[in-house]
C-alpha cells in the first residue's frame, strides 16, 4: 500500500481544530469563565423565519407520499439555481443556470475542485495570509505552491507579477482573514494575467454579501473575460447563517476550456460520481434566502454583524492598535500589541480576558504579528470582549 506522503508536509491539525483544543483546555480549567468566541467565523444569529418555514414545509413534504423527493437533479433543483441566477443578475452578471452547481458548502468545493487538475502537476499561486484550506488541499495534492505576499505595503491585496508562472490562482475577496477587497481594476489585472498564461482563477466569494461599498465587485464574473479563466465559489454560510445547515454553490462557466476539455463537463462528471447533492429541504431553505423577506432578514442580520465590526474597530482605535477590515467584511485584522508572536497574544487574551481570536500566523507567515477577530458574535458579548481587550492592552 502507498499512502499519500504529502500528509507529512501538513501541520499536525487544521488551524481551527488546534484552536478548539486550546479553548477546550481553557474551559476545563476555568469552568466559570465567561468565554467569548471571536475566533472561527461562525455565525450566531438564527436562520430567518421565512427560511425556517420553507425548510420545515419541505421536511413535511418528505413525509407525504404525494410530495416525497428522492435523489434530486444532479446540479441542484431548478428553483434554487434559478434563484442564484437572478441573484447574479442583480449585480449585472448574466449567468446561465446550467453553469451553477449547488453543493454542501464552499469549503468542500474548494478542496474538491483539485480533482480536475493533475495532482503534483501544477504551479499554484496562493496569497499569504490566507484561508488555510487553499494551501492544505494543495499540499495534500502535492502541487507546487508559490505564496503571494499580502502585507501592509500592498494593502493585503497582492497583484500579478508578470515574471511569475502560474496554473491555478486563488483569490478571496472580501478577504478572509484580512477583510481587504479587490477593486474592479485590480481584478481586471488578475483576469488579464490568467488569460495570458492560460491559468485558472479560483475565486472565493463567500463574503460578498458583506460589501457595503457599491463600487466594489461581488463576483469575478463582473470582470470582462473572466468566464474564460475563472471558477467562483460561494456559500449561504455567512450570507444567511447556514454554517450548521450547509449549502453553497460553485459556478463553472461553459466557456472555460483547456486542451479541448470543458471544465464544466469535468466538474459535472466529478460531482455526479462522488456527490449525491444537497437535501431537498436544505435547497428549499436556501431558495427562501432569495425571497424579498429572506433578503431583508439576511440584510438585517448582516447589519448586526457590521455593527459588531464597528464596536471592534472603535475599541482598537481607542487604544491605538493598527487594524483593517470590518467595513466590507465580517473580519477585523489587527496588529498584535506588545512584542510576542500572534500565538502568544492568543494565549494572553484567552487566559487573561477569556476572549478567543485567531492568531494571524495560522493563516501564513505574513500573518505573524497579526490577529483576526470575527464580528459574528452576539453584540453584547462583543462589547464585553472589547472592553476586556482594551483593558488588557492598556496593561501590556
Ligand atoms: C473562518 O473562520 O475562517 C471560517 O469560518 C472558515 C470557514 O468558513 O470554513
Amino acid at each position: 500500500m502507498q499512502l499519500n506522503e504529502q500528509y507529512r508536509t501538513l501541520s499536525q491539525s487544521y488551524l481551527f481544530s488546534t484552536i478548539a483544543r486550546e479553548v477546550d483546555a481553557f474551559r476545563a480549567a476555568n469552568p466559570q469563565a465567561d468565554l467569548i468566541r471571536m475566533g472561527i467565523g461562525d455565525v450566531t444569529l438564527p436562520l430567518p423565519a421565512v427560511v425556517v418555514d420553507a425548510f420545515a414545509a419541505a421536511v413535511r413534504e418528505q413525509g407525504e407520499a404525494a410530495h416525497f423527493h428522492g435523489y434530486g437533479p444532479e446540479q441542484g433543483y431548478d428553483f434554487l439555481r434559478e434563484a442564484i441566477r437572478a441573484h447574479y443578475a442583480g449585480f449585472g452578471v448574466d449567468l446561465p443556470a446550467d453553469d451553477i452547481f449547488v453543493s454542501d458548502g464552499a469549503k468542500s468545493d474548494i478542496g474538491n475542485i483539485l480533482d480536475l487538475f493533475a495532482p503534483g502537476g501544477n504551479t499554484v499561486l496562493i496569497p499569504d495570509p490566507v484561508y488555510p484550506v487553499y494551501c492544505d488541499t494543495n499540499h495534500m495534492a502535492g502541487n507546487r505552491v508559490v505564496f503571494l505576499d499580502a502585507n501592509r505595503e500592498n494593502g493585503f491585496l497582492p497583484l500579478p507579477d508578470e515574471g511569475q508562472d502560474a496554473d491555478l490562482i486563488y483569490l478571496c475577496s472580501p478577504n478572509n482573514p484580512t477583510g481587504a477587497v479587490y477593486s474592479r481594476d485590480q481584478l481586471a489585472l488578475w483576469v488579464a494575467y490568467a488569460r495570458k498564461r492560460g491559468a485558472i482563477l479560483l475565486f472565493d466569494a463567500a463574503y460578498e454579501a458583506f460589501l457595503q461599498d457599491d463600487t466594489l465587485p461581488h463576483s469575478i464574473f463582473e470582470i470582462p473575460g473572466a468566464r474564460e479563466c475563472a471558477i467562483e465559489f460561494c456559500s449561504f454560510s455567512k450570507t444567511a447563517g447556514f454554517t450548521g445547515t450547509r449549502c453553497g454553490y460553485t459556478v463553472v462557466p461553459h466557456e472555460l476550456e483547456r486542451d479541448g476539455l470543458r471544465l464544466r463537463e469535468m466538474w459535472l462528471r466529478r460531482q455526479t460520481t462522488k456527490f449525491n447533492g444537497v437535501s431537498y429541504p436544505v435547497q428549499r431553505a436556501a431558495a427562501a434566502v432569495f425571497s424579498p423577506e429572506g433578503m431583508a432578514a439576511c440584510r438585517e442580520n448582516i447589519a448586526v454583524y457590521h455593527g459588531n465590526a464597528t464596536v471592534i474597530c472603535d475599541a482598537l482605535r481607542s487604544c491605538g492598535v493598527w487594524h483593517v477590515g470590518g467595513e466590507n467584511s465580517p473580519y477585523v485584522w489587527m496588529k498584535c500589541p506588545g512584542e510576542g508572536s500572534s500565538w502568544d497574544f492568543f494565549r494572553l487574551l484567552l487566559s487573561r480576558a477569556a476572549v478567543v481570536g485567531t492568531p494571524g500566523s495560522g493563516f501564513g507567515k505574513n500573518g505573524e504579528g497579526y490577529f483576526r477577530l470575527t464580528a459574528f458574535g452576539d453584540p453584547e458579548a462583543t462589547r464585553r470582549a472589547m472592553a476586556r481587550m482594551v483593558d488588557l492592552i492598556g496593561k501590556i
